[in-house]
């Protein structure tokens, strides 16, 4: 994952990944993307950069057994949790820039999920989207707005920056919808349309969250890839210290509730 390196280089992230942030954080949005693209029985679908999966996974409870899903990511690791969680899906390694689909094999329904920002080729990405699209079939994409529309992740990224200097998240570096939209019709797609969505996110255990965050705020550093994992290790350890009082009006018991919001991108091949 090009996201958060180092964090992704742990054999644990993509578990804790799953385990701490899909339901709260990942699963509510993928429902509303599927919601959005009205799926119907037969349809065949491609979640692309599914991560652990959990676009792909909402879909084949919504299409049943029978449903054609693919899954394709670049990270073998978080693959491997994929497949783990649900071994019935067709999960296949490879780059959004050069898609693994068989020849001539197309879907009625293309998705992906907080995946674009990350892509170092995105016209390529969006070529390849067009390409895997049927004629006529539904695209939705969903990248995060950018942080500094984000309060509490902005704040949370600014402690981090107090012993890292400037950090590029590339988690909300896509984050306006002009460049989206040009970007889906430059590829080919019609009806291109998007919108923004905010919905306040809900943790039962805020630290897990933290942890999870400052691990990828670190990775992202250019500074910390110069440093050893003791060195890492202290200074993620000191940022969750340092980062209590930013949370403390976002805390609800042991929990986190924060608003959070995306672009959703859709358009028609
Ligand atoms: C924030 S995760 C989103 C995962 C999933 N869509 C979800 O909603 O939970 C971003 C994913 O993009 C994948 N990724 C990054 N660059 C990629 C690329 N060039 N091709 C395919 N996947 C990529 C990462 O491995 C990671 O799993």
């Amino acid at each position: 994952m090009t996201l958060p390196s180092y964090a992704m280089n742990q054999a644990s992230f993509p578990e804790m990944y799953e385990r701490w942030l899909v339901g709260p954080l990942f699963r509510p949005w993928a429902k509303m993307a599927l919601d959005e693209l009205e799926l119907s029985s037969g349809d065949r679908l491609l979640d692309i950069a599914c991560g652990t999966g959990i676009v792909a996974r909402v879909a084949r409870e919504r299409l049943g057994e029978a449903g054609y899903i693919v899954g394709v990511d670049i990270s073998p690791d978080m693959l491997a949790v994929a497949r783990a969680v649900e071994p019935a899906i067709d999960w296949r390694q490879g780059n959004a820039g050069e898609l693994p689909l068989r020849n001539g094999e197309t879907f009625d329904v293309v998705v992906c999920q907080q995946g674009l920002q990350f892509f170092p080729d995105r016209p390529a990405a969006a070529v390849q989207m067009r390409r895997a699209l049927a004629k006529g079939g539904r695209l939705a994409i969903a990248t995060w707005r950018p942080d500094d529309e984000i309060p509490f992740f902005r704040k949370l990224r600014r402690v981090a920056e107090r012993h890292l200097g400037a950090i590029a998240d590339r988690r909300y570096s896509f984050g306006e919808a002009a460049p989206l939209e040009a970007l889906l019709r430059d590829a080919g797609f019609h009806e291109v349309r998007s919108r923004i969505i905010s919905r306040t996110i809900h943790f039962g255990e805020g630290a897990p969250f933290l942890h999870l965050n400052t691990v990828a705020l670190v990775g992202m550093s250019s500074l910390a890839k110069e440093m050893g994992d003791q060195e890492r290790k202290r200074v993620v350890e000191a940022i969750v210290s340092e980062s209590a009082p930013v949370l403390q009006p976002y805390t609800i018991g042991s929990g986190l509730a924060f608003e959070l919001s995306t672009n959703l991108a859709t358009a028609k091949g």
